[in-house]
């Protein structure tokens, strides 16, 4: 199959969180069009099963499809934990989650082979982290914790917050223990708190933003496949952003963490996939 390198690129996540790999898309590929799918109805999907998120993945994999997308990045950590590999059977054009580059550049970053990994439940319970890094270096020792409340506190806005800074420190409280000098935010809005979990871990930590090197990997992926856009066709939108529910309140969070004024924002019906 000949696959348009005009074509847009498939972001999707289950919800807002996503839009931080997006600002990611956009700022390191800046000729891209992207089509980004939030899965707002269904939302949150770190306590859901494994089977769960695969058939949800599944089905926004065939809307992005009818979008003509040219590849698709899934943006959200636990779904790239649980469905990846699912949605990558049967499909000719290249998919990409956010839990291996991050993985890479984590295991490349640690000078003790002590990584620590934050996120979702079901990104946490899945132990995929554990199973790339020692793929990578079996010497690396993988300390995982779930960290469920921090989703609500930036979705509130609760950035720069001394409740926020207190669930971090307790949290985090077992990882500096055990002494990690790499931590990876493993989930989508953790980069948005990146600043207070700095602080928590303090600067001898290494703080991974897989957001970014999905970004990185996507750009080095399209050039290594001849599917970088030529920039020729240049569109009025060429972000289109796509939810399952509530599409006002979708648009206030993308206006506030993307560069880009986001005017529109359609609802459709994801059980139809
Ligand atoms: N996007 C999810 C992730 O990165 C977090 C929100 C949710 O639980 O759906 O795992």
């Amino acid at each position: 199959m000949k696959i348009d390198r005009d074509a847009p690129i498939g972001v999707f996540d289950s919800g807002v969180g996503g839009l931080t790999v997006a600002r990611e898309i956009m700022r390191n590929l800046p000729s891209e069009k992207i089509v980004y799918f939030g899965d707002t109805a269904r939302v949150p999907y770190g306590s859901k099963s494994k089977d769960t998120i695969i058939r949800y993945s599944r089905q926004i994999v065939r809307f992005l499809q009818e979008q003509q997308v040219k590849a698709i990045v899934i943006a959200c950590n636990t779904a790239s934990a649980f469905a990846l590999d699912a949605v990558k059977e049967n499909l000719d054009i290249p998919v990409i989650g956010v839990i291996e580059p991050g993985a890479v550049v984590a295991a490349a970053e640690t000078k003790n082979k002590r990584v620590g990994v934050i996120g979702t439940i079901g990104t946490v319970g899945s132990g995929i982290h554990e199973d790339f890094l020692c793929r990578i270096d079996p010497e690396i020792t993988v300390i995982g914790k779930a960290c469920p409340l921090f989703v609500p506190l930036v979705e509130e806005g609760w950035l720069h917050d001394p409740v926020t800074f207190e669930v971090a420190r307790r949290y985090l409280r077992e990882l500096k223990e055990r002494e990690i000098d790499t931590l990876i935010l493993g989930c989508t809005h953790y980069p948005l708190i990146r600043s207070t979990i700095g602080e928590v871990m303090g600067e001898g930590v290494r703080l991974v933003n897989p957001a970014y090197e999905t970004a990185l990997e996507l750009k080095r992926l399209l050039r290594d496949k001849d599917l970088l856009s030529t920039g020729k066709e240049q569109e009025e939108f060429p972000y289109r952003f796509y939810v399952s529910d509530l599409a006002e309140k979708f648009k206030d969070f993308a206006n506030s963490i993307l560069p880009y004024d986001v005017e529109m924002t359609q609802k459709i019906d994801i059980e139809k996939y």
